[in-house]
């Protein structure tokens, strides 16, 4: 690890036209986080960095977003965008003030580089290299500058595709655009790039051979392509998504979480899994969900904004919305929908119901097609079901109400009225009986449909 202090230039001015967007490329998310989240986390993640981003005019979300996540980021704003260089520029005074230090340019359009393959980069100017650029190797290289080496395998320069003869065109090697240098003035190495290529941009990628000129040795550290796919069109977006998840996925295995088929499980990037819990197939994370030890999820749930507490069994379908929190050893069946909820230790409710805005407490037994009726349109009203408790199958609890602990509620009530603790509370007609009524019923219906035939 480089123990420079280092400034890194953030990249987020693109119109990133390619998206076919209303939103700006870098507000895109994989795993629920903006692209632009996750380059600012893992920069503010590497010791002694200072971070500066640049947006584009009006781009008053970008700017928002920089301030949630990285609050002492400077904010430049590139007034044209009129290419890589054009917008580390833009940053010239953050670049000016920067004496010593390593200066690290990242594309907010590439999500996935990690803070150990960055510091592998700062290794390359601790052997002596004024500028080092991370290089990878992708399947399909279109679209990508190549990485142009001489017979000895050292950086001459790079060629973006449009500008690139056919030859070089069959070079696999490929600029990630991550780059570091660790030169003084670097402002006044960038300001000799010109724009004169097929895209008439100021190219970033025409540093290295200035800086060559300049008697600077120009490294390459190469990486995987998982670590610096670019994300310029929905397709690559689904295929840093895929790779956030893997890795994800793994980290969880690695760290204790069983899962059967780890491919259909979807994490979000704040997703909490501790040791011991197994999940199966289909579950989808959404936003802020913390699982305790050795909980069990079966197939096909859907959590989001939720606890679930040690040993609790979920599933399968079950829906858990913002404000589920599940205890200790509590069931939770199939088609159960939880929000804003509370359910205590040990608490059941296996089957067919919407528990929304209450409290359960320990113990409790939720019957199959219980329902919190807990708005009227306008206003959301609270459930309180005690300790203990049980209610019948297909009970509508019309909030706000309060079943004291222990109590009964018989099947297919309606309650409206508090219930004491302990007490039976039934609410339905009483049952009617016609004796021989049935086999009367059947003779009549029989008669009508002899004399229809006849006709
Ligand atoms: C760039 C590199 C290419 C590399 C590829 C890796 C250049 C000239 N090309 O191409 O060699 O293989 O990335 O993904 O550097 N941006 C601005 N202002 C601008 C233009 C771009 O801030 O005027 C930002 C974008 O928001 C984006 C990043 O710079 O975050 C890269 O721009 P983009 O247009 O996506 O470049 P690529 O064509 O992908
Ligand atoms: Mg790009």
């Amino acid at each position: 690890m480089s123990i420079r202090p280092c400034l890194f230039v953030v990249l987020a001015a693109g119109k990133g036209t390619r998206m076919k967007s209303s939103l700006p490329k870098v507000l895109h998310r994989i795993a629920g986080q903006s692209m632009l989240a996750h380059v600012l986390t893992t920069a503010s993640g590497i010791a002694g960095g200072k971070i500066a981003v640049v947006v584009a005019p009006g781009m008053d979300a970008v700017a928002a977003e920089v301030l949630r996540v990285a609050p002492n980021a400077r904010i430049f704003e590139q007034v044209a965008q009129r290419g890589t260089a054009d917008a580390v520029l833009a940053a010239k005074l953050a670049l000016d003030e920067e004496t010593g230090g390593d200066v690290i340019v990242l594309f907010a359009d590439t999500p996935l580089v990690r803070g150990e393959v960055i510091e592998r980069l700062r290794a390359a100017l601790d052997g002596g290299a004024g500028v080092a650029v991370l290089g990878f190797r992708p399947k399909d290289p279109a679209g990508y500058g190549r990485l142009l080496l001489d017979d000895g395998g050292a950086l001459t320069g790079i060629r973006e595709e449009q500008d690139a003869s056919d030859a070089e065109r069959k070079i696999g090697l490929c600029n990630s655009g991550v780059m570091a240098f660790r030169v003084s003035k670097l402002s006044g190495l960038l300001s000799q790039i010109g724009s004169a290529n097929a895209k008439s941009e100021f190219y970033l990628t025409d540093a290295i051979e200035i800086a060559r000129n300049e008697g600077l040795k120009a490294a390459v550290v190469e990486c995987d392509e998982t670590d610096v796919l670019g994300v310029n069109t929905r397709e690559q977006q689904a295929a840093a998504e895929a790779v956030w998840q893997a890795r994800a996925r793994s980290a969880f295995m690695r760290d204790g979480v069983s899962m059967v088929a780890p491919e259909t499980v979807w994490l979000h990037f704040d997703t909490q899994i501790a040791s011991d819990v197994s999940i199966e197939p289909n579950v989808v994370f959404g936003a802020g969900v913390t699982v305790e030890e050795g909980a069990q999820i079966l197939g096909f749930c859907h959590i989001e904004g939720a606890t679930i507490g040690k040993g609790a069994r979920i599933g399968p379908f079950a829906r858990f919305r913002p404000g589920a929190r599940i205890g200790a050893k509590v069931h939770i069946g199939n088609f159960v929908e939880v929000k804003n909820t509370t359910l205590e230790e040990g608490a059941k409710a296996n089957h067919l119901s919407y528990l929304g805005d209450g409290t359960v407490g320990a113990g409790a037994n939720i019957g199959a097609g219980t329902i919190f009726c807990n708005y009227d349109g306008y206003n959301k009203t609270k459930t309180e079901v005690g300790e203990g408790a049980f209610i019948g199958s297909n009970t509508s609890l019309v909030a706000p109400v309060k079943i004291g602990a222990g109590a009964y509620i018989g099947s297919g009530s309606v309650i409206t009225k508090d219930v004491s603790p302990g007490a039976l509370a039934i609410e339905r007609n009483t049952q009617e009986e016609r004796p021989g009524w049935a086999e009367k019923f059947r003779a009549v219906m029989s008669r009508r449909k002899a004399a229809a035939q006849r006709k």
